[in-house]
C-alpha cells in the first residue's frame, strides 16, 4: 500500500514540476509558424557564404535593445538562439572565430575542404523529432544525405562487420553475422529502446525545479519514475558481460570511441548511441557549414546577428549578482555589450572558470558544479587530401571503426596511459571516413578532388607543453610529433585502402591544441565534459541544467545534455525552454504529430 501511495506522491510532485516548467509566459510558440519553404539551391558563392559565415564584430553591428547574448556559435549557440529568435527575441551571437558553427564548422586548403566535428548524424529521418527541431532551426534549408549500407563498418582484428540501417534491418543484419547470439541481440535492442522512449526523463530532470530534482533524487523516489535513471549509472562493460561472453559482439556494440573505456562509461549513452544510428546515418548536403549557413538567417529575421572575431572575456554582473552582458576584446578595447539574458555554448569549464569574476567563480554553488566533472579527452585528427574522384578512387561513403583486438577496457586504459614518446607505435583504434563520398554536390565544388579524414582519441598531456606557443607557429619539434601521429595513422589507413597509394596531394593534422584555439575548448576536449558514468548519476544530471547559479545566466551545449550535433542541439532546446518557460518539447511533438498527418493525406 505505502509503495502506491510513494508512486502516487511522485508522480504529483513531477506533475507540479511540470506545471513549473509549463506556466505558459508571454512567449508563444516558436514553432508555429508558416509551413517551410522547400530548400533553394545550394549558395557556392564564397562571397555570399563569407557575408553569413563570417561577419566580423565591430560596436556598431550590435542591434539595438537586445533580449538575449549567445556566446559562442556552435549548434548549441544557434539552436538556442534560433529558438528564441522564432519566439520573437532579438539576439546577439558572439563567436571567438573568424566563422560561425563550431564544431560545425569547415575549411578549405589548397583546393579542398575538410569538415572539422560533424562526420554524420542520426535520426534525420523526415518527421522525426529531431529532424522536424533542425528543420524549423534552419528554416527547413538545411538538406541531409543518407550514407550507404553499410554506413558503419567495425574491423576488430581480422573480423569486418557491418552495420545496416533499418529498424528491422540493424537487427537482422547483426544477427546473420553473429548467428549464435540472437538472444544477448534481441535483449540488447529491448533495452536500448527502453533508454530511447525514457531519455525524455532525464531532459526533464534538468527542466524542473533544481528544489525538485534534488528532493527526487534525496529520497530516491526519482527510481520509482523510472528505471533510466539506473540504466544511466550502470556500466556499458557490465551489461555486456551478462548479455553475452563473445568479445567480438560486446566491441560492436560499444562501438562508438568517445574516450571512455566502455568499463566506465554508461550503458545508458552507449544504447543511445547505437540507437540514434540505426535508422541510418546522415550527412549535410553541401557539408557542415550548411548547418550555421541557414541557422543564422532565421535569427538575423527577428533582429539579432551572429558575429565572428568577438572573444568574450568575462559575464558583466549587476551588484546583485546578476548577469547584465558581456565584454568582447576589440584592438585592446573592452567593449560591453548588455542584454537581460546571456546564454553560454562555450561550456561549463570556460563559463564557470573563466568568464565569470574569480570572486563568484568561487562560490560553492559554482565550484560544486564544477567538482562533479572533469575535462573530456582530446581529439586527434588527419585531413588527408586526395587526387581523383569518388568513382576513380572508388571510395564508399561508409565509415569504419577500427579497433586491433576486441578488449576495449584493457586497450582504451592502455592508450590512455602511454607517455608522449610511446603514442605514434601504439594506437589500437581509429575512425576512417570519406566526406567527399558521402556529400553529392562535393566534385561541384572541388572538381577532381577527394578527401579522408582519420580520427582517434588523443590526451591533453602529450600536447600541453606546447600550448603556450602560437596557432600555426608552435615549432619544429611539435609540427614533427604532430606529423609522426598523422603518417603513422594514414599508413594504416592507405593498409586498408591500397588504391590510394599515390593519390595523397594534402596532408594535416590537429592536435588537441587545435581544439583548444579554434573552440577554446580549455585542455582540448573534443566533447565537452568527460562522457564517464557519474556524469549521468541524477544528482549530475540534475545540476548540468541551464540553469546557473547566477541569475539570468544560463548554459546551452554539449555540456548541457550530451555530446553530439542531436546532443548539443537538446542543449539548445532545454535552454530555450527554460528562458522561454515552455516546454518546446510539447511543441515539437504536436507539430510532428501534424507534419506526420499531412504526410499521411499526400500519400496515394
Ligand atoms: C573531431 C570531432 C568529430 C565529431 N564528429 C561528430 C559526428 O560525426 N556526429 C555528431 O553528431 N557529432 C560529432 N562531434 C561532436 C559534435 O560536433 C559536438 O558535440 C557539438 O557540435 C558541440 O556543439 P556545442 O555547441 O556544444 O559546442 P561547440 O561546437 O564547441 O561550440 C562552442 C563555440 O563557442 C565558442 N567560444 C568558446 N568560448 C568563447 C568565448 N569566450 N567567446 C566567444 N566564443 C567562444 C567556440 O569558439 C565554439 O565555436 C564531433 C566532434 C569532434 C571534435
Ligand atoms: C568520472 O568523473 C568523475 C568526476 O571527475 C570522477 O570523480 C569519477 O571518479 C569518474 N568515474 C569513473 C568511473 O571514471
Amino acid at each position: 500500500m505505502w509503495l502506491v501511495l510513494l508512486l502516487c506522491l511522485c508522480l504529483c510532485l513531477l506533475a507540479l514540476g511540470l506545471l513549473g516548467v509549463l506556466r505558459f509566459g508571454s512567449a508563444g510558440n516558436p514553432f508555429a509558424g508558416p509551413p517551410l519553404q522547400p530548400p533553394r539551391p545550394l549558395v557556392m558563392d564564397q562571397k555570399v557564404r563569407d557575408k553569413v559565415l563570417k561577419q566580423g564584430f565591430s560596436p556598431e553591428k550590435v542591434p539595438a535593445n537586445l533580449d538575449a547574448i549567445v556566446i559562442g556559435s556552435g549548434i548549441g549557440g544557434l539552436a538556442a538562439a534560433a529558438a528564441l529568435a522564432k519566439a520573437g527575441k532579438r539576439v546577439l551571437v558572439l563567436e571567438q572565430h573568424d566563422q560561425a558553427g563550431g564544431c560545425c564548422h569547415t575549411f578549405q586548403e589548397k583546393g579542398f575542404e575538410f569538415d572539422v566535428g560533424i562526420h554524420y548524424v542520426g535520426q534525420m529521418h523526415p518527421a522525426g523529432m529531431l529532424r522536424v527541431a533542425l528543420d524549423q532551426l534552419t528554416d527547413g534549408q538545411l538538406e541531409w544525405v543518407q550514407l550507404e549500407d553499410p554506413y558503419d563498418t567495425v574491423i576488430v582484428g581480422a573480423q569486418h562487420y557491418h552495420l545496416c540501417s533499418g529498424k528491422r534491418t540493424f537487427v537482422e543484419e547483426l544477427e546473420k553475422q553473429f548467428p549464435e547470439e540472437e538472444e544477448a541481440i534481441r535483449e540488447f535492442m529491448r533495452l536500448s529502446k527502453v533508454a530511447m522512449r525514457r531519455v525524455p526523463l532525464i531532459a526533464m530532470l534538468k527542466m524542473i525545479p533544481h528544489w525538485l530534482a534534488t528532493l527526487l533524487i534525496h529520497t530516491g523516489l526519482i527510481h520509482w519514475v523510472s528505471s533510466v535513471f539506473k540504466m544511466a549509472v550502470t556500466s556499458h562493460s557490465q551489461v555486456l558481460e551478462w548479455l553475452t561472453t563473445n568479445k567480438d559482439l560486446q566491441v560492436v556494440l560499444s562501438y562508438l570511441f568517445y574516450g571512455v573505456p566502455p568499463r566506465d562509461s554508461s550503458f545508458l549513452i552507449n544504447a543511445l548511441l547505437i540507437h540514434h544510428y540505426k535508422r541510418g546515418a546522415w550527412y549535410p548536403r553541401g557539408g557542415a557549414s550548411e548547418i550555421a549557413f541557414h541557422a543564422i538567417p532565421v535569427i538575423q529575421r527577428a533582429g539579432g546577428t551572429v558575429l565572428v572575431r568577438a572573444r568574450v572575456e568575462r559575464v558583466l554582473l549587476s551588484e546583485s549578482g546578476t548577469a547584465v552582458g558581456v565584454t568582447v576584446q576589440k584592438r585592446g578595447q573592452e567593449e560591453r555589450v548588455y542584454a537581460p539574458v546571456v546564454i553560454s555554448d562555450a561550456g561549463i569549464f570556460n563559463t564557470f572558470g573563466r568568464l565569470l569574476p574569480p570572486e563568484i567563480r568561487s562560490r560553492a554553488g559554482i565550484q560544486s558544479v564544477l567538482s562533479m566533472v572533469q575535462h573530456g579527452m582530446g581529439s586527434f585528427l588527419v585531413f588527408v587530401g586526395l587526387k581523383g574522384t569518388t568513382e576513380e578512387l572508388a571510395l564508399k561513403s561508409t565509415n569504419y571503426w577500427i579497433y586491433l583486438d576486441n578488449n576495449l577496457d584493457d586497450m582504451m586504459t592502455r592508450f590512455a596511459a602511454l607517455s608522449r614518446e610511446e603514442v605514434s607505435e601504439n594506437m589500437p583504434m581509429f575512425f576512417i571516413t570519406f566526406p567527399s563520398a558521402k556529400d553529392p554536390t562535393y566534385q561541384l565544388r572541388h572538381p577532381g578532388r577527394s578527401c579522408m579524414t582519420i580520427l582517434t582519441m588523443a590526451r591533453y598531456e602529450w600536447f600541453e607543453a606546447w600550448s603556450g606557443a602560437c596557432v600555426k607557429n608552435r615549432g619544429d619539434d611539435y609540427h614533427a610529433y604532430k606529423m609522426e601521429i598523422a603518417q603513422r595513422l594514414l599508413d594504416m589507413a592507405l593498409e586498408r585502402f591500397p588504391q590510394l597509394h599515390g593519390k595523397v596531394a594534402f596532408l594535416e593534422a590537429a592536435s588537441p591544441l587545435t581544439n583548444q584555439h579554434y573552440l577554446l575548448a580549455p585542455r582540448g576536449e573534443m566533447y565537452g565534459a568527460e562522457h564517464n558514468v557519474s556524469r549521468f548519476a541524477p544528482a549530475v544530471v540534475a545540476a548540468m541544467r541551464a540553469e546557473t547559479p547566477i541569475k539570468n545566466l544560463y548554459l546551452t551545449g554539449q555540456d548541457v545534455f550530451s555530446c553530439g550535433l542531436a546532443g548539443a542541439l537538446h542543449g539548445g532546446l532545454i535552454c530555450a525552454s527554460t528562458i522561454l518557460n515552455r516546454v518546446l518539447y510539447i511543441d515539437l511533438l504536436l507539430l510532428k504529430r501534424r507534419l506526420k498527418r499531412e504526410q499521411g493525406k499526400k500519400a496515394p
